[in-house]
């Protein structure tokens, strides 16, 4: 598994702003659009194109196309929603899935609730997104899910991370097609699962408590 934190001064910059609880949901959702644009700039540096032929008002010239299958991208509701206009908006092309995932605020397990993907995913590019990568549970259950299905690479998007989620999702997908992006590495994990110092419930800053 391949790591990037993209660290741009932008990118922190904005991240300090979601991290302020004082920071209203109006302002959290336009931030976090702004903030995954800046990310899937980082995370599509590697997205699959293929050369074309174009003319332009002067002569012809090759340039390059995203390849078919175009990229697969993969929201985990419900946080991961958030995240969605941003990717897209760099991204128009691409198809869409969705991954319903919740963890028992317990024993921190995720099950998969929901599920939207297409059948064969053989030959994609899945770009997994999700604001926190904490203990990684959802993460890794989302990633052997599209790998299972056939997909041929997958880039997981994140505004932050712990260090121990990022460890466990390095030991669980070890030698297989897989990057994460995310825009800071945090200190730790709490010992409710939470991530220190972080944003708080990153789904109830978006949508409020639901
Ligand atoms: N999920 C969140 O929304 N926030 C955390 O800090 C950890 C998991």
């Amino acid at each position: 598994m391949r790591v990037h934190v993209a660290d741009h001064p932008l990118i922190t910059h904005k991240l300090t702003v979601l991290r302020d609880k004082n920071t209203t949901s109006p302002s959290f959702r336009a931030l976090t659009e702004e903030l995954v644009t800046l990310l899937a700039y980082e995370a599509t540096r590697e997205v699959r194109v293929e050369p074309v032929e174009i003319e332009t008002p002067v002569t012809k010239t090759v340039g390059i196309a995203l390849s078919d299958p175009k990229p697969l991208i993969v929201p985990i509701l419900r946080a991961g929603l958030g995240m969605l206009e941003g990717m897209v908006k760099l991204l128009p092309s691409a198809e869409v899935g969705f991954l319903g995932m919740v963890r028992d605020e317990e024993t921190l397990q995720p099950t998969t609730y929901a599920e939207r993907l297409p059948d064969d995913l053989a030959g994609r590019q899945c770009y997994v997104i999700d604001p926190m990568l904490a203990t990684g549970g959802s993460l890794i259950a989302a990633i052997d899910f599209l790998l299972q299905r056939g997909a041929d690479e997958v880039i997981a998007v994140c505004l932050l991370g712990a260090p121990e989620g990022l460890e466990a999702v390095k030991a669980a997908t070890a030698g297989k097609n897989v990057t994460v992006v995310l825009g800071a590495v945090d200190e730790k994990l709490n010992e409710h699962g939470y991530i220190v110092p972080g944003l708080g419930d990153a789904g109830d800053r978006l949508y409020g408590l639901v």
